[in-house]
C-alpha cells in the first residue's frame, strides 16, 4: 500500500513537471482589429499575420480565416491512403519526427537534394527507411488548390502526424498551427540529431533534451512504436552480438529472439521487416509498453527504457504499461511540444508551393 501511494506521488510529480512546461504559450491574441480576414492575408502566405503583429507562437486557429477546411483535405487523402497500407500512418508520424529534431519542424526533411544543398532524405538515420513522402506531395497538390501558397509543408507534417494518430485508434489533440517552410536542409543535423536504434539511455536523454524535451516526452513519444515497422539492420545487433562477444541481448526475451532470427538470419536480409510492436502493428495502444515489460521491445532504445538503470524512464514504463489513457494523454501534450521546437514563424521562412523544393524567385 505505501509503495502504491508512493508511485502515485512519482507519477504526479514527472507528469506535472511535463505540463508546466508544455510548450504550448500563454493562447493570448494580441491582434485587436488588426488581423486581416477581410483581405485573406490573415495566416497567408505572406506571413503578415506573424510578422506584423510580432507574435511568433503557434496557434491552433491560424487557418481559420485563410483555409478553414485545411484539415478536412489532410484527413480525407489520409483516409483513402491508410485503408490501403495501414503502415502509412506510421510513416507519416515519424516523418514529423525526423523533420522536428533536424533545425526544428520546418518541412527541411521533404526537400529534395538541390545546388544550394544536399537532403536529409540520405542521412544515415533516414536513408532507405523514411517513407510517405508522395502522401505529402498529394495533401499539397490538393491544399494548393483550395488555398493557394497559404499552408505550409511544415504544418501538412504535424497535421498528418496527428491525423496518423486518431486514424490508427490513438488520442486526438488541439494542434497548434503557423510554421513556415525552411529554405535550407540539413544533411549533417540530420546524422547528429536523430537518435541512433542501439542507443543508451543516456544518448537517449541527451538527445531529446537538446530538443527541449524531457524523459516524460522520451518515454511516452517513443510509444509512437506501437505502428509500424524496422528493418532488420535496426536491430540485428541485438540478436546475434549486442556488446561485441557473440551473445544476443540478454535483456531481450528468449522465444521473441528466435523468432526475430527467423526474419534476420545472419547474414543478409538486411531490409527485411519486423514489427515494432508485433502483437497490434497497426492499432495505437499501449502494448508496445506491455511489450517492453516482458522483454520484447525491438529496438535497444525502446528496452533501454526499462532496463536502461534511469529510475524516471523506468517507472513511466510501467505506468503507461498499465494505463492506456494516461499514455494517451502524455502522447499528446508531449507530441505538441515536440511539434514547437523551434518554428519558422513571421517573416521568416517561407510557404513553399512544392515540398520537395524551395520557391523560385
Ligand atoms: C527515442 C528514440 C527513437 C529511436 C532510436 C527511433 C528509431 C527508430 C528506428 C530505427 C525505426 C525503424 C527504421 C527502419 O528500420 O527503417 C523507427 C521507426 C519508427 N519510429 Fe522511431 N525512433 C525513436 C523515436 C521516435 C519518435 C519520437 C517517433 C514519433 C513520435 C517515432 C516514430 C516511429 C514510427 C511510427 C516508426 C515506424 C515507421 C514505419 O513503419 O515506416 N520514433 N524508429
Ligand atoms: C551502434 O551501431 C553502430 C553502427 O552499426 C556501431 O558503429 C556502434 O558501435 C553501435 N553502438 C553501440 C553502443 O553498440
Amino acid at each position: 500500500m505505501a509503495f502504491l501511494i508512493y508511485n502515485t506521488c512519482m507519477l504526479m510529480v514527472l507528469l506535472s513537471s511535463s505540463v508546466t512546461s508544455f510548450a504550448f504559450p500563454g493562447f493570448s491574441f494580441g491582434w485587436g482589429g488588426g488581423g486581416g480576414a477581410g483581405d485573406g492575408s490573415f495566416g497567408g502566405g505572406d506571413g503578415s499575420f506573424g510578422g506584423v503583429l510580432g507574435y511568433s507562437g503557434l496557434f491552433p486557429e491560424f487557418y481559420s480565416f485563410s483555409c478553414p477546411q485545411a484539415n478536412d483535405i489532410v484527413m480525407s487523402v489520409l483516409e483513402d491512403v491508410i485503408a490501403k497500407d495501414p503502415r502509412m500512418a506510421a510513416s507519416l508520424l515519424r516523418l514529423h519526427f525526423h523533420d522536428c529534431f533536424v533545425q526544428g519542424c520546418d518541412a527541411s526533411v521533404l526537400l529534395d537534394d538541390s545546388a544550394m544543398f544536399t537532403s536529409e532524405k540520405n542521412a544515415g538515420p533516414n536513408a532507405n527507411s523514411i517513407r510517405g513522402f508522395e502522401v505529402i506531395d498529394e495533401i499539397k497538390s490538393k491544399l494548393e488548390e483550395a488555398c493557394p501558397e497559404t499552408v505550409s509543408c511544415a504544418d501538412i507534417l504535424a497535421l498528418a502526424a496527428r491525423g496518423s494518430t486518431v486514424l490508427s485508434g490513438g488520442p486526438n489533440w488541439e494542434l497548434p498551427l503557423g510554421r513556415r517552410d525552411a529554405t535550407q536542409a540539413n544533411f549533417k543535423e540530420s546524422n547528429n540529431n536523430l537518435p541512433p536504434p542501439n542507443s543508451t539511455i543516456q544518448n537517449l536523454i541527451t538527445l531529446f533534451r537538446r530538443q527541449g524535451l524531457d524523459e516524460v516526452d522520451l518515454v511516452s513519444l517513443s510509444g509512437a512504436h506501437t505502428i509500424g515497422m524496422a528493418r532488420c539492420t535496426s536491430f540485428k545487433q541485438r540478436l546475434y552480438n549486442q556488446d561485441g562477444n557473440n551473445q544476443p541481448d540478454s535483456t531481450l526475451e528468449r522465444t521473441y529472439s528466435n523468432g526475430l532470427k527467423e526474419i534476420c538470419p545472419k547474414t543478409g536480409g538486411d531490409s527485411n521487416i519486423s514489427p515494432l510492436d508485433f502483437s497490434s502493428p497497426a492499432r495505437f495502444d499501449n502494448t508496445y509498453f506491455k511489450l517492453i515489460m516482458w522483454g520484447k521491445g525491438l529496438l535497444t532504445s525502446d528496452q533501454v527504457l526499462l532496463n536502461g538503470n534511469v529510475e524516471e524512464t523506468m517507472f513511466l514504463v510501467k505506468a503507461f504499461a498499465e494505463d492506456d489513457s494516461l499514455f494517451y494523454d502524455q502522447f499528446a501534450r508531449s507530441m505538441v511540444k515536440m511539434g514547437n521546437i523551434n518554428p519558422l514563424t513571421g517573416f521568416n521562412g517561407e510557404i513553399r508551393k512544392n515540398c520537395r523544393m524551395v520557391n523560385q524567385l
